[in-house]
């Protein structure tokens, strides 16, 4: 229960009916400034019923207020503002943390699920910037939503379909060698798919070549299925080099392709409701009404679309997942594709749109312009991770050459560093993307934390922690990493209502802040008497680092 249920519960018993507790804990707020304590009760609700002014009833009820958990209480004016007993308080929130390990702040399983559609890169495409971070907000979503007792069901939305896996069949059998394309796959189809586009440019019956092409596909040609099988397969093995250098996993990979015969019954749906109408030839659903331009569901040949296979998967997942919620972690550029997948759902009447959510995100900019698969400016991830690792590896042989496993610890504070930089700040804002800022240990980098956190288990091994409880300290610097560690499982709530990892990551800089402002007042190892205690404190703090990096998927070594 928390310090605000407690102080209501007591409130309770002391005004009777006149509220609810629900009423009472909902009306108790935090005040701005720490003179007016902890938790403040404002009495204005209660002058009608008590007939009498607001200042009065604080001042009766604050004499009525005695109890333990509290070392002072005071009328200001109409609030009634409780100090909470330091030490009994610190003493409580410690031992919870130690007893509960990482299983602080979880809640029980509530036996619904969410499914969340991430990371989704392109077949014979380079996994761009977009994806990754469509990556890494959705596997911290996927562990905060889990935290909070869902089942999570991950799904990567391979883009695995679609009239451009017509074109580059055609390319690959005009200028593609098996050799070439075996031993550097995305390289180059890419090069392929390019070249296609220039000789299209002067030879526009490559276009419907390409189209013929898809249409094999779609129907199940055995020469377009293989070679498309080929390309799918050599494409996931290069974005799993990456899965596996960022600790991502999926439940499920079903792509595009997966929906190729499921598309028929939402068209049939569709019909049924009558919501398909002709225009231009092509099939669509108006959303006039919705303010929205119409929702494109067959094209003039028959080919079925990236909307159509979007409808078909909602279908499909919530027959197959019963889901109560569903998230689309996408690129902000795709928002009107959400409203427009949602839209033509309700009218659908499917109700579960309700719990359907499009989780937006900026993008990742260099020197202020929006960093891009194309026009040159391609940043490879893997090079990328790779690169933070080195640098990693190149500042612990300079600070720590005799540490044990550098090899791993590089991995985790070269790759940490990527994923916190992106989850830093809220979502939706474009990130700048530079690879020294992100590496700091000074400053809001995950290096940073990851660093705070080895510094305080280094701590624990120095002073040989013995599991000791914490005995409760009342000064400021343990009340400041006390009253964090007490907010973790309010933060947690909060990221996952807003579905903003942000919130975690700002949490952990916070709390690694009031550690090393503890570290940096009280002395930890110097004097034997009540040092275990102290030990646990910075105990319980390892905790809570280590567990809310892991919402983030950031690695926790214990030493660096
Ligand atoms: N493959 C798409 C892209 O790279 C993203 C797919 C997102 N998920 C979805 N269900 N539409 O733009």
């Amino acid at each position: 229960m928390s310090y605000k249920q407690q102080y209501a519960e007591i409130l309770h018993g002391v005004i009777g009916e006149e509220l609810t507790l629900e009423q009472i804990e909902q009306l108790i707020e935090q005040p701005k400034h720490e003179d007016h304590g902890d938790l403040a009760f404002p009495c204005f609700m209660l002058a009608k019923a008590f007939r009498k002014a607001p200042v009065m009833i604080a001042s009766d009820l604050a004499e009525k207020l005695e109890n333990p958990l509290f070392s002072k209480v005071q009328a200001a004016g109409p609030y009634v503002n409780v100090f909470l007993n330091r030490s009994v308080v610190s003493r409580e929130i410690v031992g919870e943390v130690l007893a509960k390990g990482g299983e602080f702040g979880t809640s029980e399983a509530n036996g619904k699920t969410i499914v969340t559609d991430f990371s989704s890169p392109n077949i014979a495409k380079p996994f761009s910037m977009g994806h990754l971070r469509s990556t890494v907000i959705g596997n911290a979503l996927n562990q905060i939503s889990r935290k909070k007792g869902y089942d999570v069901v991950g799904i990567n939305h391979l883009g695995d379909w679609g009239t451009q896996f017509g074109k580059l069949m055609v390319a690959y059998k005009m200028w593609g060698e098996e050799e070439a394309v075996r031993a550097h796959p995305i390289e180059e189809l890419l090069k392929l798919y390019v070249r296609f586009h220039e000789e299209a440019e002067t030879n526009p019956s490559l276009e419907d070549e390409g189209r013929a092409w898809f249409k094999k596909l779609e129907q199940g040609d055995a020469e377009a299925t293989e070679l498309w099988t080929w390309f799918r397969e050599v494409s996931l093995v290069e974005f799993q080099r990456v899965y596996d250098l960022l600790g991502v996993q999926f439940d499920s990979l079903n792509g595009e392709a997966f929906y190729n015969d499921k598309m028929q019954h939402v068209v049939d749906l569709l019909e049924e409701k009558n919501l398909l109408i002709e225009s231009e030839g092509a099939m669509v659903v108006d959303l006039e009404v919705e303010g929205m331009p119409p929702c494109l569901i067959k094209k003039k040949d028959g080919a079925t679309l990236y909307a159509t296979r979007d409808l078909a998967a909602a279908v499909y997942r919530h027959e197959t997942y019963h889901f109560e919620q569903a998230f689309y972690v996408v690129g902000g550029e795709q928002a009107l594709h959400f409203k427009q997948l949602f839209a033509v759902l309700k009218k659908l009447g499917f109700d579960h749109v309700d719990g359907m959510h499009h989780v937006p995100f900026g993008l990742i900019m260099k020197d202020g312009k929006k960093m891009s698969t194309r026009k040159g400016r391609i940043v490879l991830l893997e090079e990328v991770l790779k690169e933070a690792i080195d640098v990693a590896k190149q500042n612990i042989a300079e600070k720590n050459p005799n540490l044990a496993n550098a090899e791993q610890t590089a991995r985790q504070v070269g790759v940490g560093a990527v994923i916190f930089h992106d989850l830093k700040n809220e979502r939706m804002n474009n990130i700048e993307f530079d690879l020294e800022q992100m590496l700091k240990f000074e400053g809001e980098t995950g290096p940073y934390v990851q660093y705070t956190n080895a510094r305080a288990n280094s701590l624990l091994r120095k002073g040989n922690y013995d599991g000791s409880a914490f005995e409760g300290n009342d000064d400021d610097y343990t009340w400041g990493v006390v009253s964090m560690l007490n907010q973790f499982p309010v933060v947690i709530d909060r990221a996952f209502a807003r579905r903003e990892p942000s919130i975690i990551s700002r949490y952990v800089l916070d709390l690694a802040q009031s550690f090393n402002k503890y570290y940096g007042q009280v002395r930890v190892l110097e004097e034997d008497a009540g040092k275990q205690s102290r030990l646990a404190l910075v105990k319980s703090v390892t905790v809570v680092l280590t567990e809310g990096l892991r919402l983030l998927g950031v690695g926790a070594p214990e030493e660096m």
